[in-house]
């Protein structure tokens, strides 16, 4: 059976709360999303207590920097035990390159991932930083090069998805923010998608925040998600 495709993003800096909403969750999720905001507060530390859990967690932190730097930071960060990391595609093909040989070092199996174009920049915003638009072509281009360079997958939007899993084969893993159930509140969204439209589009893994840790009962969110999705 493939496993449970939801990542739960952990949105928090209160590491006990975080932990232990994750063990409530876990049956009911595929893995964990930390981000930047917990990993500022709680470092490398907040990292293994999660991996105490024994959920797959995606480490969001969006690498970009000279090569080495990068490189220096994926092996940290796949020493940490982590199932998923990410790394920015605008660093470059020798960047990208040295992202994935540093991971692969430390273990094999962990995905590297890249953003491509952070979905809150439009295309007046790329102008103004000097890269080429609309942004749909730049997210295209980015995602290709990505491939090429070996990395396992990338970041994108629901709208993105048919577009990305046509052109970039189906065993590319197309990691999918945005998602609202039907029904949830859209919170700061502007283009969502429901997870069961996101998975037949062709996404590999929803990241759902909100809509289960904001939920009144967020264990019932997570389980009514999963059943829709064929997972109970
Ligand atoms: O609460 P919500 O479901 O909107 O959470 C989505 C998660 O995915 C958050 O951690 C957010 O930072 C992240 N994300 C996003 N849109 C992107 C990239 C990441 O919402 N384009």
């Amino acid at each position: 059976m493939t496993p449970n495709p939801v990542f739960v993003a952990i949105d928090t800096s209160d590491l006990e709360y975080a932990r232990a909403l994750a063990a409530r969750l876990k049956p009911y999720i595929g893995g964990v999303k930390l981000g930047l905001e917990f990993f500022s507060a709680h470092g490398p530390d907040g990292v293994r207590a999660f991996a105490g859990i024994g959920l797959p967690i995606f480490l969001d932190l969006k690498f970009h920097d000279i090569p080495n730097t990068v490189a220096g930071a994926v092996r940290a960060a796949t020493n940490l035990g982590v199932d998923i990391l990410n790394v920015h595609a605008a660093g470059g093909p020798t960047m990208l390159k040295a992202a994935v040989e540093a991971a692969r070092g430390v273990k094999a199996d962990t995905k590297v991932i890249a953003v491509t174009v952070l979905t809150s920049l439009a295309d007046a915003d790329l102008e103004a930083v000097g890269q080429r638009g609309p942004a749909a072509e730049q997210v295209a281009r980015l995602a290709g090069l990505a491939r090429q360079c070996g990395l396992d997958g990338v970041v994108c939007s629901a709208h993105e998805i048919a577009m990305l899993r046509a052109t970039l084969g189906p065993d590319f893993l197309l990691v999918v923010p945005g998602i609202r159930p039907k029904g949830a509140d859209l919170g700061d969204q502007q283009r969502v998608m429901g997870p069961r439209e996101a998975l037949d589009a062709g996404a590999s893994i929803l990241v759902i925040g909100r809509p289960i840790t904001a939920a009144p009962d967020p264990v019932q969110a997570a389980r009514a998600i999963a059943e829709s999705l064929g997972f109970s």
